[in-house]
């Protein structure tokens, strides 16, 4: 092999890792781009039919709140979290349930739940919440802003 060809080699080595490296990245940021909207980041991307407030819904709502929530939120007033009195009136319901259910991701890429943990400084955690429970936290929540 002369030297010519081995150079010729190494710069079409050069190349194909290249070219595999972009086509990776730009593969990658098609997939992971956020779907930033007001929905919120989530399992929750259509929208949820609000229906009049239903009690027993409520109720499974209440119990799992005060079960997996209340060690940091009130109604009311501040805690560890945001005071949740009013929350249904500032969000929308679909927002609601993505932060119940992927805290995480949208602190980290929902613009509004950013700005809540820049001024709460505590990441809130998933409580291991069904979308079933979720959905009765909310419920709860409307009855709360309806008084
Ligand atoms: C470890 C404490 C903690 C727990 C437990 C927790 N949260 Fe949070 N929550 C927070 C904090 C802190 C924020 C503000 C965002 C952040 O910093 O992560 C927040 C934000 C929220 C918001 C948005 C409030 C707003 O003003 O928009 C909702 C809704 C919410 N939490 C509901 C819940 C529900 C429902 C549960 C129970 C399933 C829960 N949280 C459990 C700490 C907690």
């Amino acid at each position: 092999m002369t030297v010519k060809m081995m150079f010729g080699l190494f710069v079409l080595c050069g190349l194909f890792v290249v070219s595999v490296a972009c086509s990776k990245s730009g593969d990658g940021s098609a997939q992971s781009a956020p779907a930033v909207n007001e929905m919120g980041v989530g399992p929750i991307q259509s929208k949820v039919t609000m229906e009049p407030i239903n009690s027993a819904l409520v109720a499974q709502g209440k119990r799992v709140f005060e079960e997996k929530c209340s060690a940091c939120h009130k109604f009311g007033e501040r805690y560890v979290g945001p005071d949740l009195k009013g929350v249904t009136l500032r969000r929308k319901p679909e927002w609601i349930m993505n932060m119940i259910l992927n805290p995480q991701e949208m602190t980290q890429q929902d613009a509004t739940a950013k700005e809540l943990l820049a001024t709460y400084m505590t990441q809130m955690t998933f409580q291991n919440v069904s979308q079933d429970d979720a959905r009765a936290i909310l419920e709860y929540f409307r009855q709360n802003d309806s008084q």
